[in-house]
């Protein structure tokens, strides 16, 4: 009996803990997420302003930002199937979470805008590469990982990560 007790509590916690380092990773992640795609953004927005000539280190920032916001979208992923929010979005239905504000963003609006803010990256990575003058792929960069950083910066939970 004591055994048993003892097992479960070992295993309790353990899935405690995952919750717990999953929604730090995500956190902290989230940093170098924003940050880089406002680097990316800018650098883009510098480049189309002032014709420059894009460089490797244009290319690099902009891989890196892609390869960062991947990241971010798996550790989401996952921490969204382990999170408060999906339980109490199981446990009240969809009816009840879209009438809350609170709960639709977390469970329903934040993850939605971060994959689409993913998927504008992406295109944008791939569509800067077929173009063929220094212009069009600052252009390119400009626009997509834009309005990507617009999609981020409106759909996180700003109080509960900073607050
Ligand atoms: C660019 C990508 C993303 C960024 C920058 C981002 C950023 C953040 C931030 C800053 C928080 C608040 C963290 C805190 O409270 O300390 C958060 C919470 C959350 N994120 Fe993301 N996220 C991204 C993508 C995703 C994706 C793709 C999913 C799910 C598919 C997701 C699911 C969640 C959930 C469920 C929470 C809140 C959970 C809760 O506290 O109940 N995120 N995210």
């Amino acid at each position: 009996m004591g055994f048993f007790y003892t097992q479960n509590l070992t295993k309790f916690a353990q899935i405690k803990n995952y919750t717990i380092m999953m929604k730090m990773l995500h956190s902290y992640w989230a940093y170098l997420a924003v940050l880089l795609l406002i680097i990316a953004t800018v650098n883009a927005i510098i480049g189309l302003t002032q014709n420059k000539e894009f460089k490797e280190k244009d290319l690099r920032i902009s891989l890196f930002t892609l390869i960062i916001m991947h990241i971010q979208l798996l550790i989401g992923l996952g921490w969204y199937f382990m999170s408060p929010a999906y339980k109490a979005l199981k446990e009240s239905g969809m009816g009840a979470t879209m009438k809350d504000s609170a709960s639709r963003l977390l469970a329903v609006e934040h993850p939605l805008m971060m994959i689409l803010a993913i998927v504008f990256i992406t295109i944008g990575w791939s569509k800067h590469k077929k173009q063929t003058t220094d212009n069009g792929k600052f252009k390119t960069i400009t626009i997509f990982y834009g309005i990507a950083l617009l999609f981020v910066l409106s759909r996180i939970p700003w109080q509960q990560w900073l607050g």
